[in-house]
């Protein structure tokens, strides 16, 4: 894969190096008294100076101007964008689930369009995350954002986005995912007109690859599929905004350039994307269903081992093969708290009410698994190998719980009769 020719570097994590014009990165130091161009050399710390080494996550950027650069700050209204924690609505043990969120009645871009569904932990203290859902209809062209409160994985569910970054562009489709790293400068184009899809917002730790144990040293997401941008810069003046997202609020700066001005960069603390069709699906191929975590694509490790501040875990098109096994997702309890959203298809736990934008929350210890209809027909089918085509769901799970905002729980789109559709269970006859 030539990079020149793709606009991507492959790999997860790697320490990238990249330039726009030729020359403009400097070679054998980091900043030279005058860098190449006369670029300004700038660090990007994403952990801290003396984190490990193989964790240690920064970038040299080589730009037309600091990031300093810019007017000050005024905070401005935060719109449906909240933030943990989340004091304001009384988290309840409730199942909750949500119909698709309509799409903006008026010129709404990415940053306008954000509407917080649910948070958990806490931005001062970098923990946790949120759970956002975009719909916009406007492309960010005078408008530059970052986000200083955590890391960005969008998940589309609805239309393309042309990510355009400091550190290069990014291409992203429904059934493809995207992460912008904490800090990153960017803004969010609609070559498709409008865009709508999930936002978790990670306040932790960074998103890795996970441990693969007994599979092996190959399987899940490989790393070689993990795309970053090569880099492209803006040289654009315009009376234009510089939006941040900081310990919860929305600030604003005026700024006469685009920020997006790195002509050069080397690091490993940089924007990617995934194709989640590349996912290796791993499966059981004797009895019994494998728990959820077997499909993790992507976690953000916590303090407390094999305990994730959140795990990115989809559900793909798969062959399912287990010999006398109950095949769908099982009656559960869970001490994690599992956010799932609906990319394209069905979902194999529900026949209905479950649909391609819709959410559903299933909170700390709060029981839930297939509806009545799944139930039956699954109890009763022939096992023969089948294949699950048409559909993509995926979870965001979390030690914390997710504490819903008041938007999510007094939406028209939430399904107050969800708790029905456990109603018809039989009761189970036992003699003693
Ligand atoms: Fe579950």
């Amino acid at each position: 894969m030539n990079p020149k020719e793709t606009g991507y570097q492959t790999g997860f994590g790697n320490e990238f190096a990249t330039e726009a014009i030729e020359g403009a990165l400097p070679q054998g130091q980091n900043s030279p008294q005058r860098a190449p161009l006369g670029l300004y050399a700038e660090q990007l710390s994403g952990t801290a100076f003396t984190a490990p080494r193989a964790t240690n996550r920064r970038t040299w950027t080589y730009r037309m101007r600091p990031s300093a650069v810019h007017k000050p700050f005024r905070q401005i209204g935060n719109g449906l964008l909240g933030s943990a924690p989340i004091t304001d609505q009384t988290p309840e043990p409730n199942q909750l689930r949500w119909d698709p969120l309509s799409m903006p009645a008026v010129p709404a871009d990415f940053i306008d369009g954000l509407m917080t569904m649910a948070a958990c932990g806490d931005v001062g203290t970098q923990t946790g995350t949120a759970v956002h859902i975009y719909a916009c209809n406007r492309s960010m062209n005078e408008r530059f954002f970052y986000n200083a409160d955590g890391e960005m994985l969008l998940v589309p569910e609805k239309g393309r986005l042309g990510v355009r970054t400091e550190l290069g562009r990014i291409y992203v489709a429904p059934g493809e995912i995207c992460v912008l790293p904490r800090g990153v400068k960017f803004r969010i184009e609609l070559p498709d007109g409008e865009a709508r899809g999930y936002v978790c917002e990670n306040y932790g730790s960074h998103f890795k690859l996970p441990d693969l144990g007994p599979i092996g040293a190959n399987g899940l997401a490989n790393s070689r599929d993990f795309l970053t941008p090569v880099a492209a810069y803006e040289d654009r003046a315009g009376d234009f905004q510089l939006i941040a997202k900081f310990q919860g609020n929305l600030w604003a700066a005026e700024i006469g350039h685009s920020p997006l001005d790195v002509v050069a960069w080397h690091g490993n603390y940089a924007p990617y994307k995934y194709d989640l069709a590349l996912f290796n699906t791993v499966n059981t191929v004797s009895y019994d269903h494998p728990d959820p975590s077997i499909f993790t694509v992507l976690t953000s490790p916590s303090e407390i081992s094999g305990t994730a501040n959140c795990d990115f875990v989809i559900f793909p098109p798969r062959w399912m093969v287990a010999e006398h096994t109950f095949r769908p997702p099982y009656f559960h309890r869970n001490v994690m708290s599992e956010f799932m959203g609906l990319i394209f298809g069905r979902y194999d736990a529900k026949q209905e009410g479950f649909v391609p934008g819709g959410a559903s929350l299933h909170n700390c210890m709060s029981g839930h698994g297939p509806d009545v209809d799944t139930f039956e027909s699954a109890s009763n089918a022939d096992l023969a190998p089948q294949r699950y085509e048409n559909t993509l769901a995926f979870m965001f799970e979390t030690r914390y719980v997710l504490r819903p905002s008041r938007f999510a729980m007094e939406t028209p789109a939430l399904q107050k009769d969800y708790w029905k559709c456990w109603q018809g269970v039989k009761k189970i006859k036992v003699e003693s």
